[in-house]
């Protein structure tokens, strides 16, 4: 942490005017009270037993929290809960079996819901099947899965059994699925033959295929689920199964929840970090469910007779947390879609809100980017009285796009929470509480009760109102992950760091800025992590993958503004004797689609004779972050080739 937080202050502090929670909301919140922030701030940890109570416990935890190892803090020791069971078996015990648990709403008119009886019974019909398969408590099973109802399910199933899930986004590449089957030494996959987008099918399998071909430990099971039926003409090898034939064989077996410690981990998910290799970060059942059930309870208002609609793709974070395991904790309603918002109309989503009488619905900023460029005259297609509240997340949200959303889709009615948190917290860390705080459009809000977080200078130090800094959290919560998998040294080396009196705290990696009544506005990432469109993507990784294309001698990856997004640019040197033909650039655009995803190709790549290099021979990001985005470039004088800087301006602009 030695320079500061390239950020934009002006931006983050330009006036934002407070506005309360509607009077018809607050009446009916789940959380209302005031008092609630000083009454856990004054009783931390124990405040968290409020989380952990929503939660059914199979035999009652001893210690809140267990700090006798920084930063390896345990959460509620000595409890055992089922996450599944959690999720599924005790709604139905309770009377809610004909409840809808999952809707799901795939190509044009094709709809299926499962209701809790439904997941039930699915649920524990693959629980049987992965048994059998030879998945043991522990052992780790990889989803390569398409926004279809099975892949909550498989989730469930794993976690019945007590084998953590590693979720990979159906977007990823081979390669990726390669690397995370490898990283994980994960031996049972569960995939599908694909997928529909815009009314077209798309190929998953193969993609699996491929993957299995490249890893070199034995993955003994795969299990494809039949989405596509004959559309792609797949034939399943022997060895491989039909994930329909094994429900069949299944059929109405019950598999006891396994009680899992609250410590054990319920999954690991991979994402981008600030070296090239993606980070495995690891989640504990106990506290991870209790803080998804709490936030979906205290921040987005989860009743069991709500519907809820969050939009992320549950190969991600936010699936995982506000699709499956907090909805369905709480008994209630979540919907799952397929498609894209677009097709085959602008008005898919809002059809979608009208038909299933949506209350909550979640979403990201550059969703609600292009709904606000698409115009108000698709929301104003449909009835979207039900909407009792809306929410934001994934990357700061700009305050016109807030407005927008706040009156073209709530009507002016519903509040917006705008939730900062990361793969790594688990849940929700900063929002307002809908029923409580007053809301500022572009601000995310104050941290939410018993969650520490600071936003600090580089010596650690908590900034004062209006400055900026580094945001941190300065306690550990529920859903913080429990360390990198496999790799506690990195864990503690790239998301920790000491004060002085020797304590630790989280670092997001984050800039933030915090005004005076608390409230924290997000900057952007402060690290070599870019977020594109919601998503987080490593500049290391893309890097690799350029350098190892024939012909290219070194890559630097940024992210650069366009309009209120983000670009990923590459600057490229060649290697002696290779030009910066086109075709390379196509080779290199390929590359990354491949070995990364293709929403990780660069916009543009921009050949430069050398990189802008300091003395020690450390490329000059800020410098090319500038470039790309047409800014001052500031202070160059610790170049050891300042020449370079001329040439790439010219580069970009000529290009
Ligand atoms: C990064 C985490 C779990 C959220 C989905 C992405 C950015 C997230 C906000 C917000 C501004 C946000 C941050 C964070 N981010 N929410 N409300 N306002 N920025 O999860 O892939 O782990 O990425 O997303 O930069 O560090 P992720």
């Amino acid at each position: 942490m030695s320079d500061g937080p390239g950020v934009d202050v002006e931006r983050a502090l330009g006036e934002t005017e407070a506005i309360d929670p509607p009077e018809s909301f607050v009446r009916q919140a789940n959380v209302s009270d005031p008092s609630i922030h000083e009454a856990f701030a004054s009783n931390w940890p124990e405040c968290w037993e409020r989380a952990a109570d929503l939660l059914d416990w199979e035999s009652a935890y001893d210690a809140v929290l267990d700090d006798s190892d920084e930063p390896f803090y345990e959460w509620f020791t000595g409890g055992k809960l089922n996450a599944a069971y959690n999720c599924v078996d005790r709604h139905v015990e309770a009377g809610g079996k004909n409840r809808a648990a999952i809707k799901w709403v795939g190509k044009r008119d094709e709809t299926r819901t499962y209701t809790y009886q439904d997941l039930h019974r699915e649920v524990n019909e693959f629980a049987a099947a992965l048994r059998d398969l030879g998945v043991g408590e522990d052992d780790v099973v990889t989803l390569y899965m398409p926004m279809i109802p099975e892949l909550p399910v498989a989730m469930l199933a794993c976690a019945r059994i007590g084998a953590p899930h590693s979720v990979v986004f159906a977007g990823f590449s081979a390669d990726a699925l390669a690397t995370r089957l490898a990283r994980a030494d994960s031996e049972y996959l569960v995939t599908c033959d694909g997928y529909y987008r815009r009314g077209t099918a798309f190929n998953l399998k193969s993609k699996a295929d491929n993957a299995l071909l490249d890893v070199n430990h034995d993955v003994r099971e795969t299990v494809v689920v039949d989405r596509l039926g004959d559309e792609m003409g797949h034939h399943l090898p022997s060895h491989q199964r039909d994930y329909g034939d094994l429900l069949d064989d299944h059929a109405g077996e019950r598999v006891d929840p396994v009680p899992r410690d609250a410590e054990d981990m319920l999954f690991l998910m991979y994402t981008s970090g600030t070296t090239g290799e993606p980070k495995g970060v690891t989640h504990a059942t106990g506290g991870y469910l209790a803080q998804a059930a709490w936030t979906s309870h205290a921040v987005l208002d989860l009743e069991p007779e709500d519907t809820h609609w969050c939009s992320a793709d549950i190969g991600w974070i936010t699936g995982h947390t506000y699709v499956v395991y907090g909805p369905l904790a709480l008994g209630a309603t979540t919907t799952m879609y397929e498609g894209t918002p677009d097709y085959p109309d602008r008005d898919r989503v809002w059809e979608i809100v009208d038909t299933n009488a949506v209350d909550v619905f979640y979403t990201a900023p550059t969703a609600i980017r292009a709904f606000m460029k698409w115009g108000e005259e698709y929301p104003e297609r449909h009835d979207l009285s039900s909407l009792r509240l809306l929410g934001t997340v994934g990357e700061p949200i700009n305050p016109r796009a807030w407005q927008w959303y706040y009156e073209h889709v709530g009507g002016g009615e519903c509040p917006v929470v705008d939730t900062w948190w990361q793969t790594e917290t688990g849940g929700m860390m900063i929002s307002t509480l809908p029923g409580v705080d007053a809301m500022k459009p572009g601000s995310a809000g104050p941290p939410l009760p018993g969650i520490d977080a600071e936003v600090v200078d580089a010596a650690g130090d908590p900034v004062d109102a209006g400055g900026a800094g580094y945001l941190t959290v300065a306690k550990p919560w529920p859903g913080m992950l429990r360390t990198l998998y496999g790799d506690d040294d990195r864990f503690v080396e790239e998301c920790w760091r000491r004060d002085d009196d020797g304590g630790y705290r989280y670092v997001a990696g984050d800039g933030a800025t915090v005004d005076g009544d608390g409230y924290v506005t997000v900057l952007g990432r402060i690290d070599d992590v870019l977020n594109v469109s919601g998503r987080r993507l490593g500049t290391m990784e893309i890097e690799s993958a350029i350098v190892g294309v024939e012909g290219v001698a070194e890559a630097a990856v940024v992210g650069a503004d366009d309009g209120p997004d983000t670009a990923v640019f590459a600057y490229v040197s060649t290697e002696n004797g290779y030009d910066a033909s086109e075709e390379l650039r196509e080779r290199i655009v390929e590359t990354v689609g491949e070995t990364i995803a293709p929403f990780a190709r660069p916009e543009r790549v921009v050949f430069a004779p050398d990189l802008p290099k300091t003395r020690s021979g450390k490329i000059m990001r800020r410098l090319l972050t500038a470039v790309a985005s047409g800014d001052d470039l500031g202070n160059t004088s610790a170049l050891r080739n300042p020449e370079v800087v001329g040439e790439i301006q010219a580069a970009v602009r000529d290009e």
